[in-house]
């Protein structure tokens, strides 16, 4: 994959998750949309960072009609990490995404941890469990927040690049390897509140329409300070997400519930070689 792709890829993954998001619907939940330009923008520029950095662990796959797959992974420290995955709708079930993800993998050589944030398409699940990951099924809580829910929380400040090695050392302790050279994007493209105490600390990046896009911390008390300042950061007339919930991280599912939140399952946090992290939410893109 080059940069010239990056485009077309976005298109494709659109397209792809949207199919997948129609075939998984569950009638009780609303709708899915297909992905708003802000996000598809966003896309683009988590991915372009991606091939800078990780050239060697993106791949796409072609036919004579031109992109049909890729597959684009990272590897941060020690471990290896599944950004996207994708086969287009109609050709899938064909050998290509076996192709995809066995180049990808190859770019994890040498580390025995790795991470997937997996969906729940029989097919991809498939394809991660012969890779010899271990499937984890996540959890995630939705709903809108009322005010009086939110409690006071003190011990949260706003955080920024100077945080960088704070949020890398916590990382090393929740997931076993540092985001690195991600904050550096990350804290360009989010807001972050920061908790550095004596008793804990952690970080947590911010969706612009409130709750968390990732939160790693050392103690789940700390973990559960950072959750309420992003569930505070969303509107009471708007649903807000925790996603990628697994079941070690229960702090989340408690304070979900405190916030009125309605939890539901969702697909599988797959890991090799590693317990699921906690008390950690990850992103679904640099996990
Ligand atoms: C996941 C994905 C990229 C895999 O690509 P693909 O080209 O379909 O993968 P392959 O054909 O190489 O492998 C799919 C495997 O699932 C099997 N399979 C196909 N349809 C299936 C079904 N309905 N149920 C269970 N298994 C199925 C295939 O037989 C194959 O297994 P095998 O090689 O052991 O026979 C593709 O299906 C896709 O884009 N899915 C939607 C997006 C998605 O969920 N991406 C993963 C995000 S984490």
């Amino acid at each position: 994959m080059t940069q010239d792709d990056v485009i077309g890829v976005e298109r494709l993954t659109s397209e792809a998750f949207h199919d997948l998001d129609v075939r998984t619907h569950r009638p009780h939940l609303p709708a899915p949309a297909p992905r708003s330009p802000e996000k598809s923008v966003n896309w683009q520029i988590r991915v372009r960072h991606m091939l800078e950095h990780d050239a060697g662990g993106c791949f796409v796959a072609e036919d004579a009609s031109g992109l049909i797959g890729a597959s684009v992974s990272l590897r941060r420290e020690l471990m290896w990490i599944l950004a996207t995955y994708v086969v287009k709708p109609g050709l899938q079930g064909r050998g290509v995404g076996r192709q995809l993800l066995d180049a990808s993998l190859q770019h994890g050589r040498g580390c025995l941890r790795g991470l997937i944030a997996a969906s729940e398409d029989p097919p991809a699940v498939r394809r991660y469990r012969m890779a010899g990951f271990t499937l984890h099924p996540a959890m995630y809580l939705m709903g809108r927040v009322p005010r009086e829910a939110l409690p006071v929380v003190e011990r949260v400040r706003a955080g920024s690049a100077s945080d960088i090695d704070l949020m890398n050392s916590v990382d090393r302790q929740t997931r076993e390897a540092a985001h690195g050279v991600d904050h550096e994007l990350l804290t360009s493209m989010y807001r972050l509140v920061v908790v550095d105490r004596s008793t804990g600390s952690g970080y947590a990046y911010v969706e612009p329409g409130g709750g968390p896009y990732l939160l790693a911390a050392t103690n789940r008390r700390t973990a559960a300070d950072l959750l309420w300042e992003t569930l505070a950061a969303s509107s009471p007339e708007r649903s807000v997400v925790v996603g990628h919930v697994t079941a070690v991280n229960e702090w989340a599912v408690d304070v979900g519930m405190a916030a009125r939140m309605d939890l539901h399952t969702a697909g599988y946090l797959a890991m090799r070689r590693m317990k699921p992290p906690m008390p950690y939410l990850p992103s679904g893109h640099f996990l």
